[in-house]
């Protein structure tokens, strides 16, 4: 097979920056070069040093853009595509009343398999290389979610929502079969090429005890598969889980009466929390995720980022699209940042821009394979242009340093953006 050489600007992270004069955290290479060969980033550098090792690679120039690692999205959920933008409604009227009959859709195998392909394209387009997706309960949704991904060898991680009450009959599994059809799902795909499988009771309102016995059983005999639900987005929804199982202290002591929490674990939203559930998911490594978008959208409150941070907890930041508004990591980035901003917490642009790419690698525990372009690891690379719109290329006028630039990828930055994604090392364009 033949190597591709990117010739072009490139960064890449190492650590969480700790301010924007945190040099030390990041790579950054004016002139930079990665060689391709079979999916894998084989050598990156300075275009001086990677040059000569390319042989009679094919080279792409991008210069002046800037090569970064594809972004990474923890949470969002493949049959809403049809979802986005609904008007007007909070939490759970606007799941009875949009997602549940938008999700009823995908019984039909057809309909799963064409939204796969047309899911995978708006994530490539917006230089999304990695997503943890909720399918709808329906194994065949999961299943032409797995072989879309597979037919372009994205890494991909996702499963079945598992729910058994207070849904639709036809959104309904049982506590049996959504085990029975979440551990088949997990012998076909979990480990297949780049597939990995997140167990997936989709939260407390719509699980029976019998149904979150279950799941904890399936955590239990699959370490190696990730977690995900969601946690204290809005307050009716608190109130409402809680009701159901009067035992628990309070929402999060549903999910870890049921073993589940650990740091496979994504925790959807995490906003009205406890000094103790903070406390607790630090303690078990389970990882909030920050879904500023959707938090707007909804209504339902603001992320505390500092507050999860200085507890201990490991926070990934996502667009949980239908109720996130953009699939582009970089509009996330924008709202999350005003989010943040009325806290009094200023997100730094080499900070997000870490977070999208190796912090929420890390969040997934796969920080050895993407989120950097180091050698060794997969080649998933975004090329990104600060010029892309004339509002930006007016803006750029007046920039010079590299964080200025990030910050205009981030706060005006979306799809047209993206000068081109790699998944594995080919081009998605
Ligand atoms: N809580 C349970 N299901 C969902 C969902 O589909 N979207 C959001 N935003 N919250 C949820
Ligand atoms: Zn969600």
């Amino acid at each position: 097979m033949t190597d591709t050489l990117l010739r072009g600007r490139l960064l890449s992270f190492s650590a969480q920056p700790q301010d924007p004069d945190d040099t030390g955290a990041y790579r950054y290479e004016e002139d930079g070069a990665l060689l391709l060969r079979d999916g894998v980033i084989l050598a990156s550098g300075t275009h001086d040093e990677v040059a000569p090792q390319a042989g009679g690679a094919t080279v792409i120039d991008h210069r002046p853009h800037l090569m970064m690692a594809g972004f990474i999205d923890p949470h969002i959920h493949f049959p809403q595509l049809q979802v986005v933008a609904s008007w007007g409604r909070q939490l759970l009227d606007w799941l009875n009343g949009y997602v549940f009959p938008e999700e009823a859709r995908f019984v039909d195998p057809e309909h799963a398999q064409a939204m796969a392909t047309r899911f995978l394209d708006l994530l490539c387009a917006h230089g999304t290389t990695t997503a943890v997706a909720y399918c709808s309960v329906h194994p065949a949704s999961a299943d032409a979610y797995f072989e879309a991904a597979a037919a372009r060898d994205m890494r991909m991680i996702g499963g079945k929502v598992m729910m058994d009450r207070n849904a639709p009959d036809n959104l309904r599994d049982t506590a049996q079969q959504g085990h029975d059809e979440t551990e088949a799902l997990i012998a076909k795909w979990h480990g297949r090429g780049r597939a990995g499988y997140a167990i997936s009771p989709r939260f407390a309102i719509t699980s029976t005890p019998e149904q979150m016995e279950m799941a904890g059983a399936l955590v239990a005999a699959h370490p190696g598969c990730h977690v995900q639900t969601h946690l204290s987005e809005n307050r009716d929804e608190i109130a409402f889980a809680t009701s159901l199982y009067p035992r628990a202290r309070d929402y999060l002591d549903i999910y870890d009466h049921y073993g589940l929490l650990n740091d496979r674990m994504l925790l959807g939203h995490a906003i009205h929390l406890s000094d103790r559930e903070v406390a607790r998911i630090a303690e078990t490594g389970a990882r909030p995720v920050f879904c500023p978008t959707s938090n707007l959208f909804l209504g339902s409150g603001l992320f505390d980022e500092a507050r999860m941070r200085d507890a201990g907890a490991c926070n990934a930041i996502a667009t949980d699209i239908g109720a996130g508004t953009s699939y582009s990591m970089l509009q996330t980035l924008n709202e999350g940042y005003k989010i943040l901003q009325l806290q009094n917490q200023s997100l730094h642009a080499l900070r997000a821009f870490d977070w999208i790419t190796r912090g929420n690698a890390a969040a997934l525990g796969l920080a050895d394979r993407i989120g950097t372009l180091d050698a060794g690891t997969e080649a998933d690379i975004v090329i990104l242009d600060a010029r892309a719109t004339p509002a930006m290329a007016l803006r750029m006028e007046r920039v010079e340093r590299l964080e200025d630039e990030l910050f205009v990828l981030q706060m005006l930055g979306d799809d047209r953006a993206v000068a081109q994604t790699y998944v594995a090392g080919r081009p998605q364009k």
